[in-house]
């Protein structure tokens, strides 16, 4: 397999890794019955002291043919000549490369069977799971002063894997918040050349003000896309890749607690409640893998104009949005890639978390005084509301309803003069309402009602009649 000039080029360091690996990749055959499953390690702080000058990164193997028995893929494993248990690795295959974050407390990852099984369900790929937790844990400080070597050590395995016919364009690094930057660093010494490198939440302190040297950035790879979710605290607000979907505007997310904390240096106990909004990137990413429904970003350069529905097309995409999730190849969507180009989007506040958005668009008779308007949508089982205020000043309003449900569901709407107190406008005429879904589905007609006459006390209301697959 390998010319013995090829063995004279290349360093008796490397002609150790090439056998190992002559043998990992050969063996993908065999089963791995009988072998001992391998896991993420996990430390405590005391063992932390005392290793601290070691960084230790493994690597866990996992692919359709093991899905439930991680293989280790270790640095020792790696220059043993003897190995024991044959590897699944498929060069042939492109690769996830899974890379955690900040391990606050030292436990292992408690997602990476999941993320690992949705990847696994979507394409036959070989999973590694990056694991350096001896590096990721406790003070926060130290472990941004590791990411770099951890990013080091993950190069030599891909040079080895490259040297042994793995292409550049075929992996793809998934890193969840600071493992995103450890990715991007991966991306950086390869010179941009890597598939794709997806972050999910990546972090933000200590990285915002940083040279794109030093965080995950466009130039890492020949795709980057990231998702934030929590970019006012443990994520980065600025965007880093080719296209950067912000969820629900990227800081707070719905069903998480709000949650202010000056320190990064968190207990125990409030840990899990703090993350709910960094961790949701990863949990709508597995969601988006699943494939169960779209998770489309509109691009748009700000939130405040996304929400005043100022950002209705996909024109900068020549009319199809991105998807989060898994673009089969590399995810690469129009020619030539937009960079740090933004994406917004609502979702529902648990999986699979898809949202859609309409346009609701009111156009009022001038009036005398403000007032406040509730617009309330029903469907058979469901009831969302939209307060909008009106003004002396303006007419025409809009803004943006997130709905799990297609417009054809809409049974009713609903108008109430809500205003009281500062809002006294008692009579509002109003030439239209609509709603419609955008980015608009081909075909869908807006739901609209004219002439509109309602005042305080006195509700007004409308069923529609429709039927959903009319079209
Ligand atoms: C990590 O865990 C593996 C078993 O999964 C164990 O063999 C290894 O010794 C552990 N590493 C350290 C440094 O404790
Ligand atoms: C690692 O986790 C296992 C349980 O998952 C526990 O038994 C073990 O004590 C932990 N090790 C350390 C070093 O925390
Ligand atoms: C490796 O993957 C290729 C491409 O999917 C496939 O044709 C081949 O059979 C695989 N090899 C093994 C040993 O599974
Ligand atoms: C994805 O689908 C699998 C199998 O249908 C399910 O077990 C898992 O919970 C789903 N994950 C998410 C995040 O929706
Ligand atoms: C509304 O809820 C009922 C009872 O849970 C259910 O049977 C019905 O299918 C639901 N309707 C729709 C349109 O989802």
């Amino acid at each position: 397999m390998f010319p013995q000039n090829m063995h004279r080029a290349w360093g008796p360091v490397l002609l150790c890794g090439l056998a190992v690996l002559t043998s990992l990749v050969l063996g993908a055959e065999e089963s791995s019955r009988g072998a001992e499953c391998a896991d993420l390690n996990n430390t405590t702080w005391s063992q932390y002291r005392q290793r601290r000058a070691e960084l230790q990164v493994r690597y866990l193997l996992l692919t359709r043919r093991n899905q439930d028995c991680a293989q280790a893929f270790t640095r020792a494993s790696l220059t043993e000549t003897q190995q024991q248990q044959p590897s699944h690795f498929n060069v042939s295959r492109p690769t996830k490369v899974l890379v955690h974050g900040y391990r606050a407390i030292g436990s292992r990852p408690s997602w990476v069977k999941q993320l690992a099984g949705a990847l696994l369900r979507a394409e036959d790929v070989n999973v590694v799971v990056v694991d350096w937790v001896y590096g990721a844990s406790f003070a926060y400080n130290l472990v941004v002063e590791n990411y770099k070597e951890v990013a080091l050590q993950i190069s030599v395995l891909i040079n080895q894997l490259q040297e042994h016919g793995c292409r550049l364009e075929s992996f793809h690094f998934i890193g969840v918040s600071l493992g995103a930057h450890v990715a991007g660093f991966v991306g950086t010494l390869f010179e941009g050349k890597i598939g794709r490198i997806t972050g999910l939440d990546p972090a933000g302190p200590m990285f915002k003000g940083a040279d794109t040297y030093d965080r995950l950035d466009s130039s890492d790879a020949q795709f980057v896309d990231a998702i934030h979710t929590d970019s006012d605290y443990f994520g980065i607000s600025i965007p880093v890749g080719h296209v950067d979907y912000f969820l629900n505007g990227g800081k707070d997310q719905t069903g998480c607690a709000r949650s202010r904390f000056t320190s990064i240096l968190v207990y125990f106990p409030v840990y899990g409640y703090v993350i709910c909004d960094h961790m949701r990137a990863l949990h709508v990413y597995m969601s988006a893998l699943n494939g169960s429904c779209p998770l489309v970003g509109i691009p748009c350069s700000s939130y405040e104009d996304f929400l005043q529905g100022r950002c209705l097309d996909c024109d900068v995409f020549q009319g199809t949005c991105p998807t989060i999730g898994a673009s089969p190849g590399r995810g690469m969507l129009v020619s030539p890639v937009p960079r740090e180009q933004k994406l917004f989007l609502l979702t529902t506040s648990a999986p699979p978390f898809c949202s859609r958005h309409f346009l609701l668009q009111m156009e009022v008779s001038p009036l005398d005084r403000s007032a406040e308007v509730e617009v309330t949508l029903r469907t058979e089982n469901l009831t969302v509301e939209k307060r909008l205020r009106l003004q002396t000043d303006t007419t025409v309003y809009r803004a943006v309803v997130s709905h799990p449900l297609p417009l054809c569901e809409i049974d009713s709407i609903h108008l109430k003069n809500t205003g009281a107190r500062f809002y006294r406008q008692s009579e509002i005429h109003v030439k239209s309402v609509c709603i419609s879904e955008f980015p608009a589905p081909r075909g869908e007609e807006p739901l609209c009602v004219n002439n509109i006459h309602f005042r305080r006390g006195a509700p007004w209301s409308h069923d529609f009649v429709q039927v959903c697959g009319a079209f």
